[in-house]
């Protein structure tokens, strides 16, 4: 298969330029301006982009089939303009063992939308008490570790578990939120939870184990990476680490440089995320950080729930946004629209910087790269609507938020995976 992008708008790590873009046999096989082929997308007036990789979701297989499956997730993805995803471990069976790794990456084949790579849980169950398979994960093919949804509470495990993933070459991704601390909360401590009575959970929680994963990273030299971050004390502790040399780095999702807990106020359980959405500080400081790059990247952690998993009172609600197919939207329009960042900078947070982090390929438009692609329209406004969403989760807080950035076109290794409209 051969066919040439033709003059879109590139971005590259160093600017945009308007060139062609050959792509044979899966591969970038040249970048410049004149190139032809039999076949062509007309790329006039859209932005081409390396191939957006989100390395924080929830497609729910096996197990969860009714909240989404490896099909509806990497339909959304392609949808999103996502090329590779990685999916974390809080599936039924919980993916703690090779033969579950195995199980995603076979279903994610059949599919054959995205690249899925699955992430095997810390411990057993995600139970916090015993560590999980980690090298016969890593042998079939997981791409990390993570007891995402909850944080594992015994440090001495984490510790083994940071020691065990470095000998295998993977890192490990920690949500954190201390479970005593966090005692049932359900929304940010603060006006908001005593406005509403909602049981708040104070920042703390989540400050005390990024604290944490930096104390073992930098005492062991080994790398952690930090989950969803979404305090402003928080990433103050990761700059503060950052700067000293300690390896650590983190990720922050839309709906926290989107966002703040005044959205509680009206009791929609699509705004219950964990850890929860603060306040207008805690923004600001996701958007600065997304820019000065003490956050490293961009994830949606897409958790699409069931609408009987939602339509319940508050507090009894499951936690989570479906976000994968607002995510690039979302991000070019508060943070590039808005100049926290250039286009490539852009690039760097949703494609190179996961790409690096978890050494999984990808990232970069440049000859002989794997032609992971996504494609934009830049200018096309729209309006979102969860109900609309190609995902089983409707469970999005933006219902009605306008937005600019369309995806047009998905590439992965070379295929066009999803076309708008068609
Ligand atoms: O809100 C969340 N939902 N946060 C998590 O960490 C897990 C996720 C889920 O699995 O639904
Ligand atoms: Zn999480």
């Amino acid at each position: 298969m051969r066919y040439v992008i033709k003059n879109g708008s590139v971005v590259f790590k160093d600017g945009v330029r308007n060139c062609d873009i050959l792509v044979e046999d899966g591969r970038i096989a040249a970048v410049g301006e004149g190139l032809d082929a039999e076949k062509a997308i007309d790329a006039e007036g859209l932005h081409v982009f390396p191939g957006l990789i989100d390395m924080h979701v929830h497609l729910r297989e096996p197990g969860f089939e009714g909240k989404e499956d490896i099909e509806s997730g990497s339909r959304a993805a392609v949808a999103g303009g996502f090329t590779q995803v990685c999916c974390m471990p809080n599936t039924n069976p919980v993916c703690d063992n090779a033969v579950v790794v195995t199980y995603i990456l076979s279903r994610a084949k059949e599919v054959n939308l995205c690249k899925v790579r699955p992430i095997g849980s810390i411990t057993k169950g995600e139970k916090g008490e015993e560590l999980a398979e980690i090298g016969k994960m890593a042998a079939a093919g997981a791409v990390a570790i993570s007891d995402d949804g909850r944080s594992v509470m015994d440090s001495k495990i984490m510790r083994l578990a940071m020691e065990y993933a470095d000998g295998f070459g993977l890192k490990c991704l920690a949500h954190c939120e201390d479970e005593n601390l966090v005692d049932g909360g359900v929304v940010n401590e603060g006006l908001s939870s005593t406005i509403t009575g909602l049981k708040g959970s104070i920042r703390a929680a989540e400050d005390i184990m990024i604290a944490r994963e930096i104390a073992l990273s930098e005492s062991l030299g080994i790398p952690v990476h930090i989950c969803h971050v979404s305090t402003y004390s928080g990433i103050e502790l990761i700059r503060s680490a950052k700067a000293r040399g300690v390896k650590v780095t983190a990720e922050s999702c839309p709906h926290y440089f989107w966002l703040t807990d005044d959205v509680v106020r009206g009791f929609d359980t699509d705004t219950k995320v964990n850890p929860p959405i603060r306040e207008e500080r805690d923004r600001q400081a996701v958007a600065a950080a997304l820019s000065d790059g003490t956050l490293d990247c961009i994830v949606t952690d897409h958790a699409p729930h069931s609408k009987k998993d939602k339509q319940v009172e508050y507090p009894l609600a499951a936690f989570g946004i479906s976000g994968i197919e607002t995510s690039f939207s979302l991000s070019y329009t508060k943070l590039v629209k808005e100049g926290e960042m250039d286009l490539p900078q852009l690039a760097e947070r949703m494609s190179a910087a996961p790409a690096r982090i978890l050494g999984i390929g990808g990232g970069e438009i440049k000859e002989g790269a794997v032609a992971d692609i996504t494609i934009a329209d830049l200018a096309a406004k729209y309006v979102i609507d969860g109900e609309k969403f190609i995902s089983k989760g409707k469970n999005t807080p933006f219902t009605g938020t306008e937005v600019y950035g369309r995806i047009v076109y998905t590439i992965v290794d070379g295929q066009i995976k999803y076309a708008a409209g068609r």
